[in-house]
This record gives structure tokens, C-alpha cells and sequence, in this order.
């Protein structure tokens, strides 16, 4: 039996759903009629430039559309329509690792969006439907680079700056981007660190598609320009004009592009649409952050996740919130920073990650008591697991036994939240995501699709098609299909399927129990198996791979790799050469996010008698767990002992 945690009184009167009656009232309203429920608040929310007809097309299925001969742009949804009532208002307050600051009104935000959308109009000749990759710190260019870019109409895919020059390259070419936009670097822990020479490299390997580069001048350190192909943006932006024309865009015109690990094959590049995007980005924060207009409200995610792009930028422009940005890392200069960083902007709802929280808690479980958080009214979290220990400590010394806490389940394919307490209405319990928004139709089922007991794992899937869906996969509808609706049908129909396993309590309560694929989560980061075992394969004295995930106390999840060498050696030194060679080629191809934890050389790995390696076996014996599978059927039985063996020493 778990306790259950109430939300606040006073904080429930004041909420936008109260209690759990109001709840599954706005449940019954979106089972009763689905497509109406949605159309509602497509009207009511989105300022449109031309009404939507068409609620739901479903003929298409499982390339679902919504809202369709609707007529938007993002931009207006954040910027331009906040104009007449909040011009004055601060869109975004940022803070460096310094302490310096920088606080944009939603006008000049606005102004600051033209200038930039008109520059890639007039100088990069970009049109709507062009993909222009961001390669950038966080710092408040990133969002005036993603807002311009919708201004226009054309699609952005932002890479997260710790991806290498190779990953890079591969969004590049994937999305064949004719502009990227970056920063010569930015700081972190005090230091400088580059990002333009990556971006030089990932173009000298190839991006034959990518004729421009814009870059923004942040930290100032020298790096080289190559003549007719790099710009300076802080050279040429003021000479553009404060105004710009909107792109009229359709309601399914894709929005941007975010490329994610799936288990097999390279990262594809998830594709969202404009207003289904939107409105989901608003409603969310609305109803499970609930927001209001004074309130600050800090995400602590890089914009290059889309924790990052729903929460930093989309969401809170759109609701003509404050969002604040913090450009450096948590524990600079000690592990009090983000408290006080709270306690200085007297900020209203903090959103972070598992690993962080229980990265701070490891590092300076007293930290929080040093400030004043009572400005805090709601914590959530996002991105992996968290369990009952960080989340008590989360609600005990950040929370003072007074915030809700929402503990966010979603993904990139699903745009926005899914899963998750709301925090005036849900009675919380530690470890569990609660139950779906309403409007959202989650179902914990077997290959099947029948829905399994209560307390038992299945498979986590989406039985209905929601607005801010996956639209598909960049270039590759069929992987699209593939990916997320071939596993599993309902009454015969391919509903989509998560990757996520799950449990439903005997009170209805669901707990995410992680990936049930080949996908590792480390700090909230998905890796696929597949690539890094690609990355490692390439090694001339590799001969076979297997990458498992192991359960880590702070990262959630950390990466094994079993290695079967070539050559061989016995000399311990030459295995740590190994091993650090083989780590710098992760490094290098995908980016230090991808770090081993560990790795074995192995004599063999456990394979089926058709070839195929059973990275089960691998996993239980990386967690040093019992082997419930019958061995004697593999190919090989006696490798799992000896590999055993090799790992207990
Ligand atoms: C995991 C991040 C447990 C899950 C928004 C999912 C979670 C993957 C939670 C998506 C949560 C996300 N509890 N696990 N509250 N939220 N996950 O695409 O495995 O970076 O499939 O999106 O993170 O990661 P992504």
C-alpha cells in the first residue's frame, strides 16, 4: 500500500480543475464525443486565421489529421495576439551561469522574431517548407531561431549541442537542411565550450545540402569563418525590419522536425504539425501545470529535447507565460544553483528531470533549506522513472510538503503530456504517472490488445489518435508505421504503441515501468541499442556487439557493452587501450551523452540456434539477476556462465 498525497486546499480552490469530479467530468465530456471535445478547445484557444472544417480525418489511417482547412501560424498563437494585452510583460527572463541577466518583453520578442525570420527570408532565401537545423546553447537566439523559423513557415529540427559532428551530419543530410544556425559556443561549469567547429566539421564530412551557416556570437572565443558560407548574426540582424509578415500555414503543415533513437536503425525525424502541436503545448500547461498569468514558470530541460521545445518555448509563449532559462549546468558553482535561482526569480512551477533531482539531492541534500521556495506552487518531472525516494525528497525538502507534484509521462512522438497528475484535482502517490488528460485513451494491454489485470505489466499504448500525435517519420512513412503501429491492434485496428511497458494498481493508478524495447534512457536521454552497437561494430578489432542497459542510481539507466574481439589480448593494459579507444569512438560519433559505463570482453555471446543474440540474458546478468530463461536451448549454453564468471570479477 503506498500513501497517497493530497493536493493543497488552498491550492485546489484556485486551480483550474479542483477535484477529481471535475476530472473525470472533462473525461465523460471527451468519451461522449470525441472529435467535439476537441473541437472545442480547438476553437476556444487557438486564434485562427481561418476556422478548421474538418475535425478528425481518419481515412488515412494511421497518418491521422486534425483540424483540417484551419489556417494559423505559431507565432501569432505566441507572440502577436499577446501584443494587445501583454506587451510589457516579460516572454522570457534568462540567466547565464555568471548570474547575468536578460529579460525580453513579449514585444521584444516579437520584434527580436521578425528581425531573425526576415533575415533567413532575405539573406538565406529560406521559404516555407525549407528544414533549417539550430545547432545552439540556451540562450534566448535559440527561441527567436525556432519562432522565426514558424514565422516563415519553415520547419526547424534543433540538435542538441552534445551530439557529435557525425550525428550532426546525419540531421543534416536526413532532413537536407539548407541553413543551420549555431553559436561560436557558449559556457558551462565557468569554462567556454565550442559548438561552430563542430559545426565546420559535420559540414567538411558532408551536408552537400547546406550552402549557409548563420552564427550567433555568444561566448566570443575565435573560430574560423569560411567567406560566402558563414554570417555573423549580430552583424546583420538589426539591419533587418522589426516587422514580418506571418506564413498562413494549415493546420497540418509540419512544424518542426526532432530526431529521436528508436530501436533499430538510425534516429528518426519525428514530424509535428502546427495546430494540433499548439493547442496540445497550451492545454497542457494549463491544465497540468496550471498556470496563471503572473506566474513564472522554469523548465530546466535543453531546448534540444522536446521537454525543451513543449515546456521552454511553445508551450509558455503560448499561454503568454514568463519562461525562464537558465543557460548552464545545475550544480555551478554549488549544488544550491537551482534553488537559488528559484528563490531570486521567485519562480512558480519548476520542471526537471529524475537524474537531476536526484543527482541534487545526492549532492546537497540540505541545499534547498537555504532558500526561501515558497514561490513554488507545482513540481514536475519528466523523462524516466522516478522513484518513491528522490520524489519524497523532491515533495519534502523543494515542495515543503505543500507543492503537487506531477510526474509527466510523454515522449517525443506525443508532443506533450499524456500521463500525469493534475495538480489541483489528483491525490499523487510517489512512482506513479496517475492517469491519462482527459481526451487521452491509454491502454496497458498484451500483444493482443486485450487489456491486462490489474498489477500486471503490459504494454503501454495510445488507443485513440490525439492532436499532437506524431505526424510520421521524416522521409519514411513506412518506418513510421512500422515504429509505432504494427505491434499492436484493437478490434483489429493498429492503435499506437509507446515502446513503454506499465502497470495499472488495483486503484487505477498507472506506473511506467520503462522501455520495453531495445531503447536505453540514460538521464532522461534515449539511445538505441542499435546504435551504438553500429558505432562500436566499426572498431577493426571488434567481431560482435551487444549494448544492454543497466539500472544506475543517479542516470536511471547506464550503458553496458559485451565485446567479442578479434584479437584478443590477455595484457591488462592493452584492454584499457581498448576500452578507451572504443569510448572515443562513441564519443566522437554520437556525442558524450553515449559514454559506456562498461565494458566486457567476452569469449562468446548468448545466441539463439538462428543467430540472433539474446540481449536479455545479457541484461539479467549485467543486473546481476537470476536467468529465468531456459539456456539449454541456445546455441552456445555454457557462454552464460562464463560470462558470468568474467562479470563478477
Ligand atoms: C520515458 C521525453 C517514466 C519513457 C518527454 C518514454 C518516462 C521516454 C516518463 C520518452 C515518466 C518519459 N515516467 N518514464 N514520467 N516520461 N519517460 O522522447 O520511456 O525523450 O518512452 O520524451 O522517456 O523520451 P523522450
Amino acid at each position: 500500500m503506498s500513501l497517497i498525497y493530497e493536493p493543497s486546499r488552498a491550492f485546489s480552490k484556485e486551480a483550474r480543475i479542483k477535484n477529481m469530479c471535475e476530472y473525470k467530468e472533462l473525461c465523460l465530456q471527451a468519451e461522449d464525443d470525441y472529435t467535439g471535445y476537441w473541437a472545442k478547445l480547438a476553437r476556444e484557444k487557438i486564434d485562427w486565421f481561418e476556422p478548421f472544417h474538418t475535425v478528425l480525418d481518419e481515412s488515412n489511417a494511421p497518418f491521422y489529421k486534425w483540424f483540417l482547412g484551419g489556417k494559423l501560424n505559431v507565432t501569432h498563437q505566441c507572440l502577436r495576439r499577446h501584443l494587445n494585452v501583454r506587451k510589457n510583460k516579460a516572454a522570457i527572463i534568462w540567466e547565464s551561469e555568471f548570474g547575468d541577466k536578460r529579460i525580453i518583453t513579449y514585444l521584444q520578442l516579437y520584434y527580436r522574431v521578425n528581425r531573425m525570420a526576415n533575415l533567413m527570408k532575405n539573406k538565406f532565401d529560406i521559404k516555407k517548407g525549407d528544414r533549417v537545423i539550430l545547432y545552439m546553447p540556451m540562450i534566448p537566439e535559440a527561441v527567436f531561431a525556432m519562432l522565426a523559423c514558424a514565422k516563415i513557415g519553415a520547419i526547424h529540427s534543433v540538435v542538441f549541442g552534445g551530439f557529435s559532428a557525425e550525428a550532426l551530419r546525419d540531421r543534416i543530410e536526413d532532413s537536407k537542411a539548407k541553413l543551420v544556425i549555431t553559436a561560436d559556443g557558449a559556457f558551462r561549469r565557468g569554462k567556454p565550450y565550442m559548438l561552430k567547429p563542430i559545426v565546420d566539421e559535420a559540414l567538411s564530412i558532408g551536408c552537400e545540402c547546406c550552402k549557409k551557416v548563420l552564427m550567433i556570437e555568444r561566448n566570443k572565443e575565435p573560430v574560423n569563418y569560411k567567406r560566402g558560407r558563414d554570417y555573423i548574426y549580430n552583424e546583420l540582424i538589426m539591419q533587418e525590419s522589426q516587422y514580418c509578415d506571418p506564413e498562413p500555414m494549415d493546420s497540418e503543415d509540419p512544424l518542426f522536425l526532432l530526431y529521436t533513437s528508436g530501436s533499430t536503425g538510425k534516429p528518426k525525424g519525428v514530424q509535428h504539425s502546427s495546430a494540433g502541436y499548439i493547442l496540445w503545448a497550451q492545454y497542457t500547461m494549463e491544465h497540468v501545470f496550471d498556470v496563471k498569468e503572473n506566474d513564472t514558470f522554469w523548465c530546466t530541460a535543453d531546448i534540444g529535447w522536446i521537454t525543451g521545445h513543449t515546456y521552454i518555448v511553445y508551450g509558455p509563449l503560448a499561454m503568454g507565460a514568463t519562461t525562464f532559462i537558465y543557460e548552464g549546468t545545475p550544480t555551478y558553482p554549488d549544488a544550491g544553483r537551482f534553488w537559488k535561482n528559484i528563490e531570486e526569480h521567485r519562480i512558480n512551477q519548476f520542471y526537471t528531470s529524475p537524474t537531476a533531482i536526484r543527482m541534487l539531492h545526492k549532492e546537497g541534500s540540505n541545499e534547498p533549506s537555504k532558500y526561501d521556495l515558497s514561490s513554488l506552487k507545482v513540481l514536475g518531472t519528466v523523462g524516466e522513472p522516478i522513484n518513491p525516494d528522490a520524489w519524497l525528497w523532491l515533495r519534502e525538502s523543494v515542495g515543503n510538503n505543500r507543492c503537487s507534484i506531477v510526474d509527466t509521462w510523454w515522449q517525443t512522438e506525443t508532443g506533450g503530456h499524456m500521463i500525469s497528475p493534475l495538480p489541483g484535482a489528483t491525490p499523487q502517490k510517489p512512482g506513479y504517472a496517475t492517469f491519462p488528460l482527459p481526451g487521452i485513451c491509454a491502454e496497458i494491454v498484451d500483444n493482443n490488445g486485450n487489456q491486462v489485470p490489474r498489477g500486471k505489466k503490459g504494454l503501454l499504448c495510445i488507443t485513440k489518435p490525439w492532436p499532437s500525435m506524431i505526424r510520421t517519420i521524416w522521409g519514411d512513412s513506412k518506418r513510421f508505421v512500422k515504429a509505432y503501429f504494427s505491434d499492436v491492434k484493437k478490434d483489429g485496428k493498429p492503435v499506437y504503441f509507446s515502446g513503454d511497458g506499465a502497470i495499472m494498481d488495483e486503484d487505477g493508478y498507472i506506473m511506467i515501468t520503462g522501455r520495453t524495447d531495445d531503447v536505453i534512457n540514460v538521464s532522461g536521454h534515449r539511445l538505441g541499442t542499435a546504435e551504438i552497437e553500429a558505432v562500436l561494430a566499426h572498431h577493426e578489432n571488434v567481431s560482435e556487439v551487444a549494448v544492454v542497459g543497466k539500472p544506475n542510481p543517479i542516470k536511471g539507466e547506464g550503458i553496458f557493452a559485451y565485446i567479442v574481439l578479434k584479437n584478443a589480448s590477455d595484457n591488462i593494459g592493452e584492454e584499457i587501450d581498448m576500452i578507451k579507444e572504443l569510448n572515443k569512438l562513441v564519443v566522437k560519433q554520437i556525442g558524450a551523452i553515449a559514454r559506456l559505463d562498461a565494458i566486457k570482453f567476452v569469449p562468446g555471446l548468448p545466441k539463439t540456434r538462428s543467430g540472433k543474440i539474446v540481449r536479455r540474458i545479457l541484461r539479467s546478468i549485467a543486473r546481476n539477476e537470476e536467468i529465468n530463461q531456459d539456456t539449454s536451448t541456445l546455441e552456445n549454453p555454457a557462454i552464460v556462465e562464463q560470462i558470468q564468471m568474467l562479470d563478477a570479477n
